[in-house]
């Protein structure tokens, strides 16, 4: 059986050229896909990690890299040198091959290529993956401590409610952690499976309805770190973004403590309106604003909304022009999300804004 040419004695100029055209395409799909890894600017890096967890993970891909392009570059090798090398009885015809002393330790020679490249090196090779894989696992299971902050992640269609249980206060879409601190993520769905993923700071994990999670995340250095939706959620899975502010201690404090407390009352006529507005739009019946009457839990709390740097699931910037165009029409910006439009006129949409825009 012919392997990589070693005991082809044929000369067929067809099948080198077909031999030709694969190594090309051999060489272009391994160009490729080192080409494919270059981070686009928006996207968060897998390999510039910012926390322990995502360092290990780092560490065991560039491992896996390496093993993977030294693997590449001697078969690629062995092609090219079968493919280009002299055939013992080159320009002879297509007659069978002489027999000739030589043929015994050619046969043995194959065999021992065969034994050695296809069975020890690959087992050699995927050990080392193994053992290192196993020991990245173990690194990632000693990332967490004692009395940790816990914060409960409930995935929906398409928007992450942030649950801090022991401070007793819901928001959304942006996570605040204290920096150099193991925080312990218990993660749920409320809907379909979706996955939370912070590339900077560790792998992916799936929220999965009727059971609950636990990821441990940690950021060495202060930030914004942008998460995602790893895993496919429906027509918006992509616009479901969330982001995690990496602060030191007294300022984390600090947005907890504003957190805690009720939403800011409507100071001034026109945010007064607003309230009213939001009222009798019945933006009420789905999104909670503590302090007020607004309880519903359909949609994202809303109690300090403004303070929030984003809206839409981490997708557009929190500011009056998104605010606007997310509140006349929602489902322009994100197809099929349960938000309805709302029908206001232009004083109604500018009293509300302002009420919205108190919300700190
Ligand atoms: Cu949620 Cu994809």
């Amino acid at each position: 059986m012919p392997l990589l040419g070693l005991e082809c004695k044929k000369e067929h100029p067809k099948s080198k050229r077909v031999g030709y055209f694969w190594t090309a395409v051999c060489l272009l799909i391994g160009v490729g896909s080192v080409a494919g890894c270059s981070q686009s600017a928006v996207m968060p890096n897998t390999l510039d990690p910012q926390g322990p967890g995502a360092a290990r993970i780092a560490d065991l891909w560039w491992l896996m890299l390496a093993l993977g392009a030294g693997v590449y570059l001697i078969v690629m090798g062995l092609l090219v040198w079968a493919l280009w090398r002299k055939r013992p009885n080159e320009g002879t015809g297509s007659g069978p091959p002489a027999a000739d002393a030589s043929n015994g330790g050619t046969k043995s020679r194959s065999q021992r290529l065969i034994i050695g490249g296809g069975v020890v090196f690959p087992a050699v090779i995927l050990s080392i993956v193994f053992g290192f894989t196993l020991h990245t696992l173990s690194d990632l299971n000693g990332v967490r401590q004692d009395d940790p902050l816990v914060i409960e992640v409930i995935g929906y269609q398409w928007w992450w409610e942030i649950n801090y249980p022991d401070q007793d206060f819901v928001t959304a879409n942006e996570i605040h952690i204290p920096v150099g601190e193991a925080v312990r993520f218990e993660l749920k769905a409320a809907d379909v499976i979706h996955s939370f993923w912070v590339p900077e700071l560790h792998g992916k994990l799936d929220l999965v309805p009727g059971q609950t999670n636990t990821l441990w995340l940690e950021a060495d250095e202060p930030g914004e770190y942008r998460g995602l939706c790893a895993e496919f959620c429906g027509i918006q899975h992509a616009k479901m973004l969330f982001i995690v502010v990496a602060e030191p201690r007294e300022a984390f404090e600090n947005w907890l403590a504003a957190q805690q407390g009720p939403a800011p009352q409507p100071v001034g006529e026109l945010a007064q309106q607003g309230l009213a507005v939001f009222t009798g739009a019945g933006c009420n019946e789905c999104h909670t604003i503590r302090g007020t009457a607004a309880n519903g839990e359909l949609g994202p709390d809303l109690t300090h909304f403004a303070g929030r740097l984003t809206l839409g699931s981490g997708v557009f910037p929190n500011n009056r022009d998104y605010l606007a165009r997310w509140v006349l029409n929602p489902h322009d910006l994100k197809e099929g999300n349960l938000m309805p439009a709302a029908s206001l006129s232009d004083p109604e949409l500018e009293a509300l804004l302002a009420y919205l825009e108190s919300l700190r």
